[in-house]
Order: structure tokens, then sequence, then C-alpha cells
């Protein structure tokens, strides 16, 4: 069974086995406790029954107005766990955690070359709104994907079609007791 649980300052002396994959950045102390101090709830463990870390997520809330969102961080799944659906369960995990907290949408970045990352967010219903060059630094630098994905808007689209269907359907209405013979040659 797994544990989804917060990440604690402990975790980062346990995290090796996951974060010894070449797509997954480890940062500086400091970044993790950064993270931990202003946003405890968008840090979580995927933890195996034994105590070994699975895989974690990392993320934050930020933003003004209609650009309070919440952000993706870090997201990885050790390779001795990968295609259980660990990284799905994180990802809806973050998102109701930003739904909570009324964020209009989620982001990420992902390297252009992560094929099997690009597939996940794709299978989740992240979208490209636009590249940013040379975000990654190495030798070379490299591109990313800004991903995002919006239920509110999804769901504004939703309403504005029921709106639309049901609106349409009364103007007819009036429209045909305005003007009978105009609507009935349409
Ligand atoms: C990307 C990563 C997080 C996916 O983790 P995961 O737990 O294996 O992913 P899931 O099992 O939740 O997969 C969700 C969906 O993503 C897609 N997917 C995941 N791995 C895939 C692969 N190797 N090939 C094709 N599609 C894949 C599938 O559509 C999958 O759904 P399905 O299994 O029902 O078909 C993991 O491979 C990883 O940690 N990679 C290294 C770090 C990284 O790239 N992080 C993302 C940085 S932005």
């Amino acid at each position: 069974m797994t544990t989804l649980r917060p990440f604690t300052c402990n975790d980062l002396f346990k995290f090796n086995n996951v974060n010894l994959d070449p797509l997954t950045e480890t940062y500086g102390l400091s970044f993790y406790m950064h993270y931990l101090s202003h946003w405890p709830e968008y840090i979580q463990v995927a933890e195996s029954p034994s105590g070994e870390i699975m895989g974690y997520i990392m993320g934050k809330a930020e933003g003004h107005g209609e650009n309070w969102h919440g952000h993706v961080t870090a997201l990885t799944v050790s390779p001795d766990y990968r295609r259980l659906g660990l990284a799905a369960m994180l990802m809806k995990y973050l998102e109701d955690v930003s739904e909570k907290k009324q964020a209009y949408f989620v982001d990420l970045f992902v390297r252009v070359s992560n094929k099997v990352a690009i597939t996940m967010y794709q299978q989740l219903g992240y979208i490209v709104y636009r590249t940013v060059l040379e975000y990654y630094n190495g030798d070379p630098d490299e591109d990313a994907y800004g991903r995002r994905i919006s239920k509110k808007s999804e769901e504004i689209a939703k309403t504005s079609e029921i709106f639309h269907e049901t609106f349409s359907g009364h103007l007819a209405e009036i429209l045909r007791k305005l003007n009978p013979i105009r609507i009935e040659s349409n």
C-alpha cells in the first residue's frame, strides 16, 4: 500500500533513490527549507510500506489576481515504482490543493527532450502555452515547455456552452413570437 504524507526535513536524507535520476533536479538545502516553510501543504511524499520514498511532488501557490495559480516545481517517481499511477496521483493532489485555494490554473515547466513527462502531462490534460528558450542551465542549455491546465476555465467554457444553448433556445422562442413568418422561413 502507498501512503501519501507531507514531506519532512528527514526525507532529504532518504530521497537519493529518487533524485539520482538525471531528469530530477536536486536543489540546495535552503531551497527545500523555503518550500517547507512557505508551502508545506504543497510538498507530499508517496511512501512504500517499508518506509522507502517512492516519489514526491513539490510546488507552491503564486501570482496575483487572475494569475493566482498553483505551480509544480518538482515531480519525480523512483524508477522502481514507475507506471503505477503515482505521478498522476501526486498531480491530482496538487491540483486539489490549488483548487481549494481558488487558483485559476496549475502550471509547470518541462524539458523539451523529456518525452515521457510530456506524454504524461498531455495525458493529464496540460497544454503547452509557451516555450521558454534556454530555461534549463547545462551544456548546452535546454528550452522548456510551459504547460498549464485550467480547471476553472474548463468549467467556464462548459457553463457558457450551456448558457449559449439555453439562451439561443429562449431567443428563438422570443423571435418566433415577435415575428413568426420570418422564423418559419429560416
Ligand atoms: C515522468 C514521471 C514522473 C512519471 O511517473 P509515473 O508514476 O511513472 O507516471 P504514472 O504512472 O502516473 O503515469 C501517468 C501517465 O503518464 C504516461 N506515462 C508515464 N510514463 C510513461 C512512459 N514511460 N511512456 C509513455 N507514457 C508514460 C501514461 O499516459 C500514464 O498513464 P497510463 O499508465 O495509464 O498509460 C517519472 O517517469 C519520472 O519521475 N521521471 C523522471 C523525473 C521527471 O521527468 N519528472 C518530470 C519533470 S517535469
